[in-house]
């Protein structure tokens, strides 16, 4: 028989939508709440971004070829807005994210918006999905913009055309621990990146590459997965969703930017936070032995903001952190860049947008 007469067209099927009345805002993890409008822009290759929409949020149509489709020439990007007590709506440092999604862009062959259009959008697309944010102190509107390849492809190229989009989805903590301590545990055999690649840059596959040491150690029950450097094995990169920090005494460390680590807008601001506290700050290669002796390891990021690390486990050694709860550092510093963030804090440094 022909297999093509037995091919069946499949109707189309309809979006999950999320109803507001449903949310417990409350109990806000971090998963997909869709909302009501997404934000759409599209540029040939070789031209410039010019004027984008907003429009209904659902599925998008892709060519089978689209280049993120089949060479994942694709970024994300992540930030939040934040409701305050006085109903202003507040995005925290947008501009960075502007200007990262544009770094990535050069190094992945697509063109981006200016920063000026990625904040216009932003804020269109916050504006129109207002009803979403989370009360005060509930948790945030995460906002996830797309950049990607979505003209048709077959041969290995640059896309011929360009999709700008942006999301949200109302979140709250993003580790099923909440605000407690994570469990991490020391990955030997994977890589996250490796000098020369793409680690430096919010590339879509840097993420799908440590599903699967990240599934694996889920089911051992972690957290997540610490990752060392594809050279030596033995200096601290990332978290697969989050930037690392080792606090000992008065000094506060962190792996240096040099192309395989994400250079986090949340990392950065902490190290600034950090420094006028009087913390001794430093950016630099950390041997994965300082955790061993380390008073306390915190993760940043976008989504995980500060969270506390409670223990580390490598080469089956598992170390433990803040017998009782979150240290204090981490505690300090998370408070500090919180209420910065959530307007609790006069922004004497210029961060927020509202
Ligand atoms: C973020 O913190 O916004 C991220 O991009 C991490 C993501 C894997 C949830």
């Amino acid at each position: 028989s022909n297999n093509v007469n037995s091919l069946r067209v499949a109707s189309p099927t309809s979006n999950v939508v999320s109803e507001l009345a449903d949310i417990d805002w409350d109990n806000l993890g971090f998963g997909l709440m869709t909302t009501d409008y997404m934000y759409i822009m599209k540029c040939a290759q070789g031209e410039a971004f010019s004027s984008g929409e907003l429009k209904r949020f659902g599925n998008i149509e892709l060519n089978p070829s689209a280049g993120i489709l089949n060479y994942g020439q694709g970024l994300f990007e992540g930030l939040k807005a934040y409701r305050k007590h006085d109903g202003n709506i507040l995005l925290f440092r947008p501009e960075e994210n502007a200007q990262r999604l544009r770094n990535g862009a050069e190094r992945m062959c697509m063109p981006a918006p200016t920063v000026d259009q990625f904040l216009e959008a932003v804020k269109a697309t916050v504006l129109a999905n207002q009803r979403w944010i989370p009360p005060p102190g509930k948790g945030s509107l995460y906002i996830r913009p797309l950049l990607m390849g979505s003209g048709a492809v077959l041969g290995l190229a640059p896309a011929p055309e360009y999709t700008f989009l942006i999301y949200v989805s109302p979140v709250g903590n993003y580790f099923k621990e909440g605000l407690a301590p994570i469990n991490l545990i020391v990955e030997t055999e994977m890589h996250r990146a490796t000098p020369g690649g793409t680690g430096g840059v919010k590339t879509i596959g840097n993420y799908a590459a440590v599903l699967q040491a990240q599934s694996a150690a889920k089911a051992k029950g972690y957290s997540d997965v610490l990752y060392l450097d594809s050279i030596h094995k033995k200096y601290l990169e990332e978290v697969s969703s989050c930037n690392v920090f080792v606090v000992k005494g008065n000094v506060i460390s962190t792996p240096a930017i040099k192309g395989t680590i994400l250079p986090g807008i949340t990392r950065k601001s902490i190290l600034d936070v950090a420094r006028s506290q009087d913390f001794q700050v430093e950016e630099r290669p950390v041997p994965v032995e300082e955790l061993l002796d380390a008073d306390e390891v915190f993760c940043t990021g976008t989504a995980v903001v500060v969270s506390p690390v409670g223990s580390i486990t490598y080469l089956n050694k598992r170390v433990t952190y803040g017998s009782e709860g979150v240290g204090r550092v981490s505690q300090q510093l998370y408070s500090a860049l919180t209420s910065l963030q959530m307007g609790l804090t006069e922004d004497t440094v210029g961060w927020i947008t509202e």
